[in-house]
């Protein structure tokens, strides 16, 4: 008998799923997005937005960003391995609990997105 192709997808999707879902679940706890909320309102809104939609043309919107990509460029910016003259001297200052909040706080900003017609 030749496997059925829509069952094995969708179990194959089934298991796909189930792993971003611990994946995403494990990631957006790890970090307080009410911490890095205020934190934020201090250290990164003024270029940033305060809600993520950036203020100045140069800085980028952080606003419903994947949380493992936040951390992921900030620890790049701390280490060095990014360079950006700003985001390292702001990124130095950050700890990986810091780190950890943003990322929390950004990701947990709902955003829509609406193609044009
Ligand atoms: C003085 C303005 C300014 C402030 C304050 C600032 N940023 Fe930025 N940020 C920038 C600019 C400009 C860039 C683009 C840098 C580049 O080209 O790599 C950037 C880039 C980033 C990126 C990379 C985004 C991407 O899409 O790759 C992250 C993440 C980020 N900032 C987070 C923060 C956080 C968190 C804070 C507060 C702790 C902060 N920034 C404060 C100006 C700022």
């Amino acid at each position: 008998m030749t496997p059925n192709p829509f069952v094995m997808h969708s179990r194959r999707f089934f298991v796909l799923t189930f792993c971003l879902g611990i994946f995403f679940s494990q990631t957006v706890s790890a970090g307080d997005a009410s911490l890095g909320r205020q934190k934020a309102m201090m250290a990164c809104a003024v270029c940033h937005g305060p809600m993520g939609l950036a203020s100045m043309p140069s800085a980028p919107h952080l606003a419903g960003q994947v949380p493992d990509y936040l951390a992921e460029q900030l620890k790049n910016y701390r280490s060095g391995k990014r360079a950006h003259e700003v985001m390292a001297v702001i990124a130095k200052q950050l700890t990986d609990d810091d780190i950890a909040n943003l990322a929390a706080w950004y990701a947990s900003i709902k955003i829509s997105v609406e193609p044009n017609p």
